[in-house]
């Protein structure tokens, strides 16, 4: 039987409620499946548009196989491009990040605008057209200072999720922020033990003491169901939407993203060990009044996120391969905030260091216990791990539905 064919009727056979069965987690060949099917076709959350402040600004990332690069042009607009020279292939931009007035290979110098159209290679001969070899691109939009891309040749409609989610963003003005700190984790776990892990708090108590202290282990706060029914949290919902905060639960129907803002515990306004604000700028003027929570903002299959009153922290997943996921997280903050005197850097991260760390040792070992060939799928609970649910279910429907296209589309083919 062909992979497809296996993976669509595991998929199919799945047992609702229960974990996937193992070569979901380990398998080579079902990770490429996930690469060609959700990573290379789907928007992808890849930067904030203040990590380029300024014309000739760029960033790079690698996405599975393709490496991109994210660039501010002159006219402000950003852009994606394969990061892949159109003379021979080198990278053109080697560094993470960096600033340039035009891109150059550093292989033979053939150098790019900032719009990606080549505009110097040396002695290339009378009949060479630089117009035919300019940058590729990559589709680029960006919504509320947050940039996505998609590798397809044709993506899907941004416009629902700009309509959904920008309202939820707006108020917060992180296009304009300021990057207080960045880093990069790699956890020894598929990408889907990652996102398992993160859409429960069934794990906190027992794992994150830091967090624990402000952030409410509730699934109503993390998972997808019974926000609204509960009164402490619709009475946050009504305060902060009465101050112009758009805060009730908001999903899309496709369940591949959701905004909600939620109450921390008790008086807590950030996540700190005291519960107080870490940066004493507010990062928004357009936020007028204070205890607001955090904005919970995940996307499929790249982002988590929560925005609050001093800072907001986002979360961006990239698979290396079956077995290592790379997770990078950024703190913002307002963008005249000065480190060391509006805030302390160790403070602003600690928490939130400590929790990365704990739920990659968590991912790890999951995916360590995953391996042995006793595992087999087991069950969730319906009361704390509905989200984890939901990504499940949104996997393994977003697959179906794929592969189902593929064959029709081979089949027509054929
Ligand atoms: S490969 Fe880029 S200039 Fe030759
Ligand atoms: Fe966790």
């Amino acid at each position: 039987m062909d992979l497809q064919a296996n993976v669509l009727r595991q998929l199919k056979n799945r047992r609702e409620g229960f974990s996937l069965e193992q070569p979901f987690y380990i398998d080579q060949d079902y990770f490429k499946l996930d690469m060609e099917m959700i990573w290379y076709r789907d928007w992808l959350f890849i930067g904030h548009d203040c990590e380029i402040p300024r014309a000739g600004n760029y960033f790079t990332a690698q996405i599975g196989d393709y490496p991109v690069v994210i660039v501010r042009g002159k006219d402000q607009v950003i852009r994606a491009f394969h990061n892949t020279c159109r003379h021979r292939g080198h990278r053109v931009c080697t560094k993470d990040k960096g600033a340039a007035a035009k891109l150059v290979c550093p292989y033979h110098n053939w150098t790019y605008d900032l719009d990606g159209s080549l505009v110097f290679a040396r002695q290339m001969g009378e009949n060479f057209d630089k117009a035919e070899f300019g940058l590729k691109t990559v589709h680029c939009e960006s919504v509320g200072g947050y940039i996505f891309v998609c590798l397809a040749n044709e993506p899907a409609d941004f416009a629902p999720m700009r309509a959904s989610i920008e309202p939820y963003l707006r108020p917060h003005r992180l296009w304009e922020a300021k990057v207080a700190h960045k880093n990069t984790i790699i956890e020894k776990g598929n990408w889907k033990l990652v996102w398992e892990n993160n859409r429960e708090c069934y794990h906190c108590a027992g794992n994150h003491p830091e967090l624990c202290r402000t952030y409410p282990e509730a699934p109503t706060a993390t998972g997808v169901q019974g926000a609204g029914d509960d009164p402490f949290i619709s009475e946050h919902w009504a305060r902060c939407e009465a101050a112009g905060l758009p805060s009730a639960f908001n999903m899309d129907p496709s369940g591949q993203f959701r905004t909600a803002r939620m109450p921390l515990i008790e008086d807590a306004e950030s996540y700190t060990m005291s519960g107080k604000r870490a940066v004493k700028k507010p990062l928004s003027a357009d936020v007028p009044i204070s205890h607001i929570g955090t904005m919970l903002l995940f996307h499929y299959p790249t982002t988590w996120n929560h925005i609050l009153g001093d800072h907001a922290i986002s979360f961006r997943v990239l698979p290396l391969s079956a077995e290592e996921t790379a997770v990078t997280t950024t703190w913002l903050v307002n963008k005249d905030a000065v480190e060391g005197v509006d805030y302390d850097l160790e403070e602003l991260t600690h928490v939130w260091n400590m929790t990365n760390d704990q739920d990659r040792s968590i991912v790890e070992e999951n995916a360590f216990g995953i391996r042995s060939p006793a595992y087999e799928p087991g069950p969730y609970s319906v009361d704390h791990e509905g989200g984890v649910m939901q990504f499940v279910e949104w996997y393994s429907n977003f697959m179906t539905g794929r592969l189902q296209g593929d064959k029709a589309r081979l089949s027509v083919v054929a």
